[in-house]
């Protein structure tokens, strides 16, 4: 799908790749760019610097009358939503320790976010007989990210909804883009992380990601790898599960003695 004259609406737009899509989608000629966030200042003023045909609405994709309302008013102001993108995604460190309210969080905010948008306006897809759901989840959806143990499971979640969403509607006009990147350069690279730092020895910038979703928009693929050693990564686990679990582990006890020399 072209992003020329399509109304486009990006959650967790005020920063990071959020943002570059929605300075992507302005230089490649949107109709409407709804610059969408729960830090709504921020998003109010990115929505100023790009122009008349972007506008910043405030959502917390965690909440389904903050998303219901997003939607509204999309339609409200431009009559559609052509591309919708569940962008927006938070982390916790942290393994068996992670308190409920912390998994809790990262469910709401990082899958039920994309089931909320996606109840919201596949409907009036299905009527116009075309649409487009972009979610960002991540490489650690499709592998594993070994300092979050939440974030790991609900990408992988993300992944698993946006697969069947496409299943179930690619039939009828929707199409379904899930976004798996390695590291990007944004505030969610911990540099006092360990396996942050790890990512970001092959990390990308916001608008390198931005570049590399708007081109699988594009070309309408289900799976956009920013990071293309993802792809080769995801064939190793898929031909010899227990080899790269194996890899997996000396990878994390690698880091961890790393972490136990700084630390020394
Ligand atoms: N940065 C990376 O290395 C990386 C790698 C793979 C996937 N991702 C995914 O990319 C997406 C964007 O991440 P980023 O790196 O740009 O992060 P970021 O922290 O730079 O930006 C995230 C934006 O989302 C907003 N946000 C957070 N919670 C929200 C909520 N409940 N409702 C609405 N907005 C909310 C924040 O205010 C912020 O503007 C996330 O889904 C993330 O999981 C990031």
């Amino acid at each position: 799908m072209e992003i020329q004259g399509r109304v486009i609406v990006v959650t967790g737009a005020a920063r990071g790749i959020g943002a570059a899509m929605c300075r992507s989608a302005v230089k490649a000629g949107a109709e409407l760019v709804v610059v969408s966030d729960r830090n709504v200042d921020e998003a109010i003023q990115l929505a100023a610097e790009l122009g008349p045909s972007a506008v910043a609405v405030g959502c917390d994709v965690g909440r389904e009358e903050d998303v219901q309302h997003l939607v509204r008013e999309t339609q409200r102001l431009s009559g559609r939503i052509d591309i919708f993108c569940s962008n927006a995604g938070i982390t916790f460190k942290g393994g068996l320790e992670s308190t409920n309210a912390e998994w809790q969080r990262m469910w709401d905010v990082n899958v039920m976010s994309r089931l909320y948008a996606a109840r919201a306006v596949v409907p009036g897809m299905l009527a116009r007989g075309e649409g487009y759901l972009v979610q960002t989840a991540s490489a650690a959806g499709l592998l594993t990210e070994i300092g979050s143990a939440s974030y790991s499971v609900t990408k992988h979640a993300d992944v698993a909804l946006a697969e069947w969403l496409s299943t179930c509607y690619g039939r009828s006009g929707i199409r379904v883009s899930c976004v798996c990147p390695l590291g990007v350069e944004t505030d969610m690279l911990d540099d006092s992380d360990p396996i942050h730092r790890y990512l970001h020895l092959h990390s990308i910038t916001a608008d390198q990601a931005a570049a590399a979703i708007f081109e699988g928009i594009a070309k309408e693929e289900f799976l956009i790898l920013p990071h293309p050693e993802v792809l080769e990564f995801y064939r190793m686990k898929g031909a010899d599960y227990d080899r790269w679990i194996r890899g997996m582990q000396r990878l994390r006890q690698k880091l961890t003695k790393q972490e136990q020399r700084r630390a020394a």
